[in-house]
């Protein structure tokens, strides 16, 4: 049973050359008190958890790959930046959150929690 993601949208910069990007195409933003890491892959961006799911590397102390993977800093595991799946095969997830691009900037999507999730 697949059920709708209802997302709250925050705008994370006006255009994309506004981020403080790192030489690695990466940079670390600050949503809710929340770090997201947004990653810069052929032209598109890609936001992912602040923290490795392995034990806890910054992924934006990474880098990615050729094949659009972020590939963490400590142990090297690789997260496939759209969906977040493990490609090197440890079975781990990375969060990733969408990002949308609307008329006055760039936005990232935090799924929305709240009562009606328990309905
Ligand atoms: S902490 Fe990221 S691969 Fe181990």
């Amino acid at each position: 049973m697949s059920h709708q993601k209802k997302y709250t949208w925050y705008k994370i910069a006006d255009a994309v050359e506004l981020l403080q990007w790192q030489s690695n195409n990466i940079c670390i933003i600050e949503i809710n008190n929340q770090k997201v890491t947004i990653s810069k892959y052929n032209d598109q961006l890609f936001a992912c958890a602040h923290k490795c799911p392995h034990a806890g590397g910054i992924m934006s102390n990474g880098f990615i790959d050729a094949s659009g993977n972020i590939v963490c800093p400590i142990h090297r595991y690789k997260f496939d930046l759209k969906s977040g799946r493990n490609v090197s095969g440890e079975g781990y997830y990375l969060k990733i959150y969408p990002i949308e691009y609307k008329p006055d900037g760039i936005y990232i999507g935090f799924e929305e929690k709240g009562f009606l999730n328990w309905l």
